[in-house]
């Protein structure tokens, strides 16, 4: 199985092609994979794309590549739907080319966080930012331009390549003893390691259409702070603020939890609960 990874050098993509390689040492020596961070691959450019998925004939591609930023691209419009929403359509016809299935990771934010149950795979979706509705017609376009595919739909992504929720409650906590948190935006919180872990089942038990995954649980910015906090023994005051007060570009989903059922049916595997996840990051973090 030859797998290509765009965006190999993000949070996600570096711990995904972590994964491959000690799959590839400890069981099977006839995995391989090509990393492709943006330096190597602009996923924007439709021929450098179609080029060099045809050189390398994968089988399978992972496209880790995005626009993350969800305030910047309330700002940089055109950037965030070319990378979001054009560069999956690329990839999605490069891979129909050569028969290659795409496995695209996609967000909680294409939902608008109204609902008060967490979301399922065919929930309406409705975007607030630009960042959800980019992602979400890049899920569109990698729906209609190939042939076999895969959407994850995650959320709250941290890990210990890139900048998350998480890293930024460490940063702030060394330099403050009070901060400000809001407790009505709610989520599930999903460690990048376990997210690799579930991709690769996914991928080997040949999933498709549009799933849910993240660890196990939901929380507030405020309970995931506290968590952090109390883990780690840091006494920080923390004063409780609404979303409406936390003032940024970007409008989030007040409540975009995902319902993760779909997942454990397919693959047998539940995510384990998000406070564990946070104390293997916490434990592992340098
Ligand atoms: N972070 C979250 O909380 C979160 C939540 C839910 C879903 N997701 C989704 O999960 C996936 C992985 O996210 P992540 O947190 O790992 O993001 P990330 O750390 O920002 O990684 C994204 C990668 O994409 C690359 N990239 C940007 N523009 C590119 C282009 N034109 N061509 C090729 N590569 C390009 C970036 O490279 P440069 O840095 O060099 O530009 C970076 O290496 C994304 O699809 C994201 O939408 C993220």
């Amino acid at each position: 199985m030859k797998i290509l990874i765009t965006g190999s050098n993000g949070m996600l993509g570096t711990d995904l092609v972590d994964l491959l390689k000690s799959r590839k040492s400890s069981f099977d020596p006839n995995l391989e994979f090509i990393e492709a961070p943006h330096e190597v691959l602009d996923i924007t450019l439709k021929d450098k794309v179609s080029e060099f998925v045809s050189t390398h004939t994968p089988d399978i591609i992972v496209n880790c590549a995005a626009f993350t930023n969800v305030d910047k691209c309330e700002t940089e419009r055109e950037a965030a739907f070319n990378v979001n929403a054009l560069g999956p359509k690329y990839i999605a016809a490069a891979a129909k080319e050569c028969g290659a299935r795409v496995i695209h990771i996609s967000t909680d934010f294409v939902f608008d966080g109204n609902g008060n149950r967490p979301y399922i795979e065919e929930d309406q979706t409705n975007p607030l930012s630009e960042y959800g509705r980019t992602k979400l017609e890049g899920e569109r376009n990698i729906q209609n331009y190939c042939n076999s595919f895969l959407i994850v739909r995650a959320s709250w992504l941290f890990g210990h390549n890139g900048i998350n929720f998480a890293a930024k409650m460490l940063e702030l906590a060394e330099r403050n003893k009070e901060l400000s948190i809001v407790t009505n935006e709610i989520g599930s919180p999903t460690y990048t390691p376990d997210l690799t872990e579930a991709l690769w089942s996914l991928i080997n038990q040949g999933c498709e259409g549009i799933i849910n995954v993240s660890n196990d649980g939901s929380c507030s910015r405020y309970e995931w702070a506290e968590y952090i906090f109390e883990t780690m023994g840091y006494t920080i005051k923390i004063n409780q603020i609404k979303s409406s007060e936390y003032k940024r570009a970007a409008k989030v989903p007040l409540n975009s939890t995902l319902n993760c059922q779909k997942f454990t049916t397919l693959t047998g595997i539940r995510m384990r609960p998000w406070k564990e996840a946070v104390e293997s990051y916490l434990k592992n973090q340098k």
